[in-house]
């Protein structure tokens, strides 16, 4: 599974500011917003692309847009953080959205919404978490986009715990991954050590 590290500085410095405790709401968020256009950015580098002439004042040259744009899919609620992002640099991307909920206790995710289109099939898909942890959440969302014929799937998150990777590794399910970091480990409870915290919590308080 092909793992992609953001490391840019400046991806390390919003990064940094969403793990420190002090960092309250609305930076937070700020900080989230403009670390998914580097990820965005990121993720995005290989796409193909079409080539269409455009009249500049001067001459007549050639021109570029997405081939295939992605359909990009948030993960409520964390991941609505990171969706008007994607958004606006992919503008022509349609949106799905897939709502999930980790048990506290068994870590399992309990869905409560997946609105995709039907057939996934030749299109590229951008999921959007901030946070992988034991990746059940992934897993899960993936497999419904594989139901769909969905073959082409960039996971863009935050940070990923190495526990996580594996699984998704070990799922053989068709992704890869697009992270600013990948932490230590999860600790009893499954959360990402050093991490953030709850990235949900943490951009819209407690539900
Ligand atoms: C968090 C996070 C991921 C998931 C990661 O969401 O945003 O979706 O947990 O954990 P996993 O890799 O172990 O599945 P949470 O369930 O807390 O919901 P929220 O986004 O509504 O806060």
């Amino acid at each position: 599974m092909d793992v992609l590290l953001v490391d840019h500085p400046l991806a390390r410095a919003r990064l940094t500011t969403m793990r420190d405790a002090r960092t309250d709401s609305a930076a937070f968020r700020a900080a989230l917003q403009e670390l998914t256009m580097m990820l965005i950015y990121e993720a995005t580098r290989e796409a193909p692309v079409a080539v269409e002439r455009v009249h500049t004042p001067v001459a007549r040259t050639d021109g570029y847009r997405l081939a295939n744009p992605p359909l990009l899919v948030p993960v409520l609620r964390a991941g609505l953080g990171m969706a008007d992002q994607a958004h606006k640099l992919i503008p022509d991307a349609q949106m799905g959205f897939v709502g999930l909920a980790r048990n506290e206790e068994t870590l399992q995710p309990t869905p409560y919404l997946a609105a995709l289109p039907n057939d996934l099939s030749g299109r590229p898909v951008l999921v959007l978490d901030p946070m992988l942890a034991t990746g059940g959440s992934l897993a899960y969302t993936i497999n419904l986009l594989v139901e769909r014929g969905a073959t082409d799937v960039t996971a863009v998150v935050a940070l990923a715990a190495p526990e996580g990777l594996r699984r998704l590794e070990e799922s053989g399910l068709p992704v890869r991954v697009v992270t600013a970091s990948v932490d230590e480990r999860l600790n009893d409870s499954g959360f990402i050590v050093p991490g953030l915290g709850d990235a949900g919590d943490r951009q819209y308080g407690e539900p």
